[in-house]
């Protein structure tokens, strides 16, 4: 748990350069501070850690200067780092789905440098968009080559598309508070998804030729 703290020292300070004024401590940089420490609920909670981790982030490594910060500017970690497990052995849906891991990672990645909430809903869009359009994807695939679990993916994608609209509904009415829902429940989707339904119907599709 440690290894994540420097990052989340160096996120709070990227919130307090912007938002503070001198003395002046203004209720959106709270806000901020709160959405960015927030933001690492899933990386400080069990979810996976990314598999590389800066030396500077290292539990040895110690605490970070604030002026050492400003001039590293390290990239946050990873919420979801890809790796070959996740693959359907499909090389257009590990593709698409390589994507979403990179707009996850990107929404999460917005979320820790205190983006603004217009930022983070323009991200968060895409994602559903893509997400939409790789559920469309797919299912063109398991009916041509006649899956027999078609209906019930197809109710799990417009079961996952639903719960995403209501993410970005909830997060344009509270931007602050949905960090660590939305990153988790994004986290878990997609990879659950993956490992859980997407291998299923590949391997009927690699059986039939598919790859
Ligand atoms: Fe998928
Ligand atoms: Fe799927």
């Amino acid at each position: 748990m440690r290894r994540v703290l420097s990052p989340v020292n160096r996120c709070v300070l990227q919130v307090a350069k912007r938002f503070v004024d001198g003395n002046n401590l203004q209720e959106g940089m709270l806000n901020r501070v709160e959405a960015v420490i927030r933001a690492f609920d899933p990386l400080l909670t069990g979810c996976p850690m990314p598999t590389a981790t800066p030396t500077r982030f290292r539990p040895n490594a110690g605490a970070v200067a604030a002026d050492q910060i400003h001039m590293r500017t390290p990239a946050p970690p990873k919420l979801i780092a890809w790796s070959g497990r996740y693959s359907v052995g499909i090389s257009r849906i590990d593709t698409q789905h390589q994507r979403l891991v990179d707009l996850i990672n990107e929404l999460h990645a917005a979320m820790l440098a205190g983006e603004g909430d217009s930022a983070l809903a323009k991200i968060l869009d895409g994602l559903a968009g893509y997400a939409v359009s790789h559920f469309a994807t797919e299912e063109t695939l398991m009916k041509k080559f006649g899956y027999p679990g078609y209906e019930q993916h197809k109710a799990e994608h417009d079961k996952l598309a639903a719960q995403v609209k209501l993410l970005i509904e909830k997060s344009r009415a509270h931007p602050t508070a949905l960090t660590p829902e939305v990153m988790t429940f994004l986290q878990r989707w997609l990879v659950g998804h993956i490992i859980n339904l997407d291998k299923k119907y590949a391997a009927h599709l690699n059986a039939a030729g598919v790859t």
